[in-house]
């Protein structure tokens, strides 16, 4: 686990992407994949910024992602799981880079067939707790032809990466310009923020 946290933070210092390629445990990525299947079962994975139709409707031609939070309270033994490695890679984080952190949020994500996130940052101009992000991917035999790369926009060169299950991409939020390419089939993944409030 330590190897795994040391990998995506050393990445991290190094190319200010951190990558690392089996952050999740094949059965916790498989455990997580079963959630969102059983949330999309149940209608709960919802389009982001829904509530006020504007914003929902505003918001979806930049993203067309359903998503649900992830909660302490949904008493998920996997979610929980997966929190509980989080929180461990924060303390490593602080320990290592002393960037007191504090807080986090994260919520799974959806992407169907032809959806895509265009280029964005994900530090809200109101609001800059977000500190970094955070995504991990849950798509067992992605291939080039699925799409649904995460492109980000740092060199001359954009960096694509492949959302491959197990995987982790961490890298800070308000500096990094980033989008998610047309997916081509369902692609799944748990998104999410380093806070210090
Ligand atoms: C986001 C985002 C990237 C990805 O949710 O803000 O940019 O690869 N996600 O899912
Ligand atoms: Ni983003």
């Amino acid at each position: 686990m330590q190897e795994q946290f040391d990998l995506l933070i050393n990445s991290y210092v190094d190319n200010n992407v951190g990558i690392a390629d089996h952050f999740l445990s094949k059965n916790l990525s498989d455990n997580l994949q079963q959630n969102i299947y059983d949330l999309q079962q149940g209608g709960h994975m919802k389009y982001a910024g829904i509530g006020n139709e504007k914003i929902a409707d505003a918001n979806q031609q930049m993203r067309g992602d359903k998503i649900y939070w992830l909660d302490k309270k949904n008493n998920n033994i996997k979610e929980q799981e997966f929190l509980d490695k989080v929180e461990d890679f924060i303390d490593h984080l602080n320990q290592t880079c002393y960037t007191g952190i504090n807080d986090y949020e994260f919520h799974y994500a959806v992407y169907g067939q032809g959806s895509a996130y265009k280029k964005h940052r994900d530090q809200f101009k109101t609001d800059n707790n977000r500190k970094f992000s955070l995504i991990c991917y849950l798509n067992d035999d992605w291939v080039a032809a699925d799409g649904g790369e995460l492109v980000i926009y740092q060199h001359d060169k954009p960096q694509t990466i492949s959302p491959t299950a197990q995987k982790a991409v961490f890298f800070k939020s308000d500096e990094m310009e980033h989008e998610v390419l047309l997916a081509n089939k369902c692609r799944m993944s748990i998104t999410g923020w380093l806070k210090r409030v």
